[in-house]
């Protein structure tokens, strides 16, 4: 078994992109972008830095992620929790939406990408609302891969706020039927994106993290040491070509 189980470990780091099925792809792959902070603390660099470079991360693998043909990519860019670290490390992170899309955005607009954002907007400042928003709407005709956002995001507060809009909905009278799954993931920040296929997670860790609790019900979940900043097309072979040897039953046989 171990055997077997290493050969296996073997052939998966040395994936190449043609042993990959094209038509496999996995249509949404969600990612929870984690390690930046240890791999600053390994060059002896503030956290900040691990962010800055975790970010142009993100511009490599949407690129990698688009010419794949994913449909749908959603990071985990700062979450409702997040909220409880440094103030100058939570003003960092929220400026480098800005950063990124003042950097990047001509280049996502040229390869066709879609910019969505899901989260609370109340809490997030001005000038990281506006960039984003104008990203939105600058590439909302976009046909590419959908770049989504997951800022100031947090599952059971996304769940909690459909609740509500649901009741208000009922006791407005616009809403008179049952509610299936159907509709309840219409009132989610997620409506109109297919759930994710794949969630990979980077840096060891091995939990959810208050992220897509609802979306995530049937996706197949990939773990990998390495950190964020280090994360390479190469590494998003690797755990497509593991999505792929999956059997996903979606509680079938
Ligand atoms: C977790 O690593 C990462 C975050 C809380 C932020 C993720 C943000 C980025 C990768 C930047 C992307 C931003 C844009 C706008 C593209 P950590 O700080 O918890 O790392 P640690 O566990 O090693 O301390």
């Amino acid at each position: 078994m171990f055997n077997k189980f290493k050969r296996w470990k073997d052939k998966s780091d040395s994936i190449t992109e043609d042993e990959i099925v094209k038509g496999q792809i996995p249509n949404h792959i969600a990612i929870i972008m984690d390690g930046n902070g240890r791999w600053a603390k390994k060059r002896s660099l503030p956290r900040t830095a691990g962010h800055h470079e975790g970010m142009k991360v993100v511009k490599r693998i949407t690129k990698v992620a688009n010419r794949l043909g994913v449909k749908t990519l959603t990071v985990y860019a700062f979450s409702t929790e997040n909220w409880k670290r440094p103030e100058d490390e939570v003003s960092y992170l929220l400026k480098l939406p800005q950063e990124f899309l003042g950097t990047f955005l001509p280049e996502l607009i040229e390869e066709n990408v879609q910019v969505r954002i899901m989260g609370n907007k109340d809490a997030i400042p001005a000038h990281t609302l506006n960039a984003v928003e104008k990203a939105v709407n600058d590439t909302k005709d976009n046909t590419g891969l959908i770049l989504n956002f997951a800022l100031n995001y947090g599952g059971r507060a996304e769940i909690i706020q459909a609740v509500n809009s649901i009741v208000g909905d009922y006791k407005a009278g616009s809403l008179k039927d049952e509610i299936d799954e159907n509709k309840f993931s219409s009132y989610l920040m997620s409506n109109g994106l297919s759930d994710p296929d794949l969630l990979i997670r980077t840096s060891g860790e091995i939990r959810l993290s208050n992220f897509m609790l609802w979306q995530l019900a049937y996706t197949e979940f990939w773990f990998t040491d390495v950190l964020w900043p280090d994360f390479r097309e190469q590494h998003l072979i690797e755990a497509i070509y593991a999505f792929q040897k999956r059997g996903r039953r979606f509680g079938g046989i």
